[in-house]
């Protein structure tokens, strides 16, 4: 008998078994702290009686959310099974997002180095730290598109261009699940959020309403969702946000008519956190009933840390407010998963305290962690400041000078006193007598002390390095801010070393695009760090010696005032494009006081050496759907040290059924060149890749004319052109 059968076979039989408590207990999930063997000792009154369950409901339920390693897991589920009437284990799901113990950069940051094997390696990494932990699914990848940086979470993402984030929604993806989840115990189930759409909260403030077209949210936010599930992701998480009017949660049109109905994905949604009982505030749900019927009917299979569906549904059945099969359906997909990870033959799945010791936050884990953080920093300004040279005296200032929050938010395990510091980092590279490290100013508060002695330490130095930034808990979750310049104290500290007249390179660590007026201007360098993880202070001091030539790329638009948001550079041309940029044109698309477009613009990012492009070609001027087309450049390093560049390929549809972006990411390639060393870089086109979604929701390609660009970034670039006929 087949795998599959043998799993719906005995899923069947479990189910006839269960009563229907058991079934309805089986669709909640808590944290770890409320279940007995949890490391948190001690009755918790508070929280339970808060959900109004009982100590039954907990050994009937279904899965955790949490657990502080192997030693806590194994005892969880080994009380539970003692209390569980048919011994079904319990799912331990947890926020892997960027690391478990060894923190890689956040997402943000591995979409800045536009390297989905690397990305993929962490996920494969962060996954085989996970499992020996006891863990079981990852509440990740989070491939929420995004273009308004006021929003805490846009740290938490890939970008602002769908094709990018799709490709990195399938590298982490194969990182967490490799080629079989099943088989292989050192992985972890991915579960793909926040669906739908929760990037694009109105005015960039967590939680709020989401307002677009579905032709919108088809064309630019559903395809990364899509490319993870596509690439075999096992769960789905529900979004807090309305999409159309109907929060997530309890959006049928969404969860069960696209998601299930049309794209065919059965495996088990996951509501966010109280996301059920939210629909009560959100207005659509008067009680916990109605919540819990919303979300049933919805397809939402578990209630995170709420209680309605424990509390209600047996009574919805009973008087024919829902079929118990709608409940059979969600608790069938909840054991077929169980019995998928391999939970019934072994519950415990790849917990191992001892493995957990060993490979945990190791040196060659670490070692990778260093690398991506190094592929994933931007260099956004350099007047022949960097790379520094070990001889001279540096005085490293600001607030991240000595710092270990470096990790970024959803840092699960991660320690900051276990991170690496960029002063520590930096004494790694030089004789420490050539180093002064004063702080500043701290992040957003400061004394005239402070400025003193920083003023002072800067006075000896050759060059001043300043590391700047936000704290992490300014980004992140419910992190959103209005104004996203650095704080005012680090500003007026750029101003204080500026007035010394040395050369100065300002590292940042934050974790959105910034406003940077006042520092890409005043510096005569811009390292943008992000959060790079667990090795930042190794990655920084490798990056800031030359030892590593930057080779990020912007997956984010910086604008050049908040004011602009959302900017991003796939954006429509409108009927009064400011074309001619002349003061004197006033009817047009543009604002009086600032330009339109962003300070530094997606795909933007700068290196040690430089790079010409030449003899960019196109294989023909017209392309059939059955046809391609080879777009081809030469990209030579011009400089003397080897270096990345990441060449894009970006497609304009000059003229379609509805309006089409003026240009759109559909290829790149990141190449190593020595110095004086050539390259050809080639790009096949298809029909396919040209279709997009018409009024209608149909999704084709129209022939006509395009436009081809092939260079650095989203703005630079040879144009070619070709056209797709009949
Ligand atoms: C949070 C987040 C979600 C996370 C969940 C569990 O509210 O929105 O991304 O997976 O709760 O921690």
């Amino acid at each position: 008998m087949e795998a599959k059968q043998m799993t719906d076979v005995r899923v069947t039989k479990l189910l006839e078994k269960m009563t229907l408590d058991e079934k309805i207990d089986q669709l909640m999930q808590l944290a770890a702290f409320f279940y007995d063997g949890a490391s948190s000792d001690g009755e918790i009154t508070g929280p339970m009686e808060d959900l109004g369950i009982s100590k039954q409901t907990i050994h009937n339920s279904g899965s955790v959310l949490g657990g502080s390693g192997a030693k806590e897991v194994i005892s969880i589920q080994k009380e539970h099974l003692k209390t569980n009437r048919l011994g079904i284990p319990l799912l331990i799901m947890a926020d892997i997002i960027h690391g478990f113990k060894t923190i890689f950069p956040v997402p943000l940051a591995i979409g800045s180095s536009w390297d989905v094997r690397l990305a993929e390696k962490s996920a494969e990494i962060a996954a085989l730290e996970a499992s020996v932990a006891g863990v079981h699914v990852t509440f990740a990848p989070m491939v929420d598109l995004v273009r308004d940086p006021r929003w805490g979470r846009v740290m938490e993402t890939t970008g602002e261009d769908p094709f990018l984030n799709g490709e990195f929604a399938k590298a982490f993806v194969r990182g967490f699940q490799g080629e079989n989840v099943t088989n292989d115990t050192n992985r972890v189930a991915a579960c793909v959020k926040h669906f739908a759409a929760y990037g694009a909260p109105e005015g960039g403030r967590d939680y709020n309403t989401v307002n677009m077209s579905e032709r919108d949210l088809r064309e630019n936010y559903l395809p990364a969702y899509k490319a993870a599930l596509d690439a075999g992701a096992q769960m789905v998480m529900t979004a807090f946000n309305t999409v159309d009017g109907i929060p997530a949660s309890g959006n049928e049109k969404l969860m069960r008519e696209l998601l299930r109905d049309e794209w065919g994905f059965d495996g088990v949604v996951i509501s966010d956190w109280g996301a059920i009982k939210e629909m009560i505030p959100h207005g659509i749900a008067a009680d916990e009933s109605e919540a819990a019927k919303k979300g049933l009917k919805a397809g939402v299979d578990i209630e995170m840390m709420t209680s309605t569906y424990v509390k209600n549904l047996q009574t919805l059945v009973e008087q024919g407010g829902i079929s118990e099969e709608l409940i059979n359906e969600s608790v069938r997909r909840i054991l077929q998963l169980k019995e998928k990870l391999g939970l019934f033959e072994n519950p415990y799945r790849g917990a191992n305290e001892q493995l957990e010791e060993e490979l945990v936050f190791s040196e060659e884990h670490r070692q990778i962690a260093c690398e991506l953080a190094t592929k994933s920093s931007v260099l956004l300004k350099n007047k022949h400041v960097l790379p520094l040279d070990r001889e001279q005296k540096v005085a490293l200032i600001g607030p991240f000078a000595h710092n270990g929050d470096v990790l970024g938010p959803w840092s699960w395990a991660g320690s900051r006193e276990n991170a690496v510091k960029v002063d520590e980092g930096i004494k790694t590279k030089i004789d420490p007598v050539n180093l002064i490290v004063a702080q500043g100013c701290d992040i957003d508060t400061g004394t005239e002390e402070q400025v003193a002695k920083a003023v002072q330490a800067a006075s000896t130095a050759d060059v001043i390095v300043l590391a700047l930034g936000e704290r992490s808990e300014m980004s992140g979750e419910a992190g959103c801010r209005a104004d996203i310049r650095l704080p005012q104290v680090q500003l007026d500290l750029i101003k204080e070393m500026k007035k010394l007249t040395k050369p100065i390179a300002i590292v940042l660590f934050n974790g959105r695009p910034l406003d940077l007026h006042g520092v890409l201007d005043q510096a005569d360098a811009v390292l943008e760090a992000w959060y790079p993880g667990s090795e930042a202070g190794t990655a920084i001091a490798d990056l800031l010696y030359g030892d590593v030539n930057p080779s990020g790329k912007l997956p984010m638009s910086f604008p050049y005032s908040v004011g602009q948001v959302p900017v991003y550079y796939n954006h429509y041309n409108t009927g009064r494009p400011d074309i001619n940029k002349s003061p004197a044109e006033r009817y047009v698309s543009k604002y009086l006081d600032i330009p339109n477009e962003p300070l530094l613009p997606f795909g933007f990012g700068l290196s040690y050496t430089t790079f010409q492009y030449s003899d960019t070609k196109i294989s023909s001027d017209t392309l059939t759907s059955d046809s391609e087309i080879t777009i081809s450049t030469h990209i030579t390093n011009t400089g003397n040290v080897a270096g990345e560049e990441v060449v894009q390929l970006y497609v304009r549809d000059m003229v379609g059924e509805v309006v089409r972006p003026i240009k759109e990411l559909k290829g790149y390639e990141k190449v190593h060149l020595n110095p004086g060393e050539k390259k050809e870089v080639t790009f096949i086109l298809t029909e396919e890749q040209l279709r997009y979604f018409h009024a209608d929701l149909s999704f084709t390609s129209d022939p006509g004319k395009f436009t081809v660009f092939v260079g650095p970034n989203s703005v630079d670039g040879a144009e070619l052109t070709f056209e797709l006929i009949n």
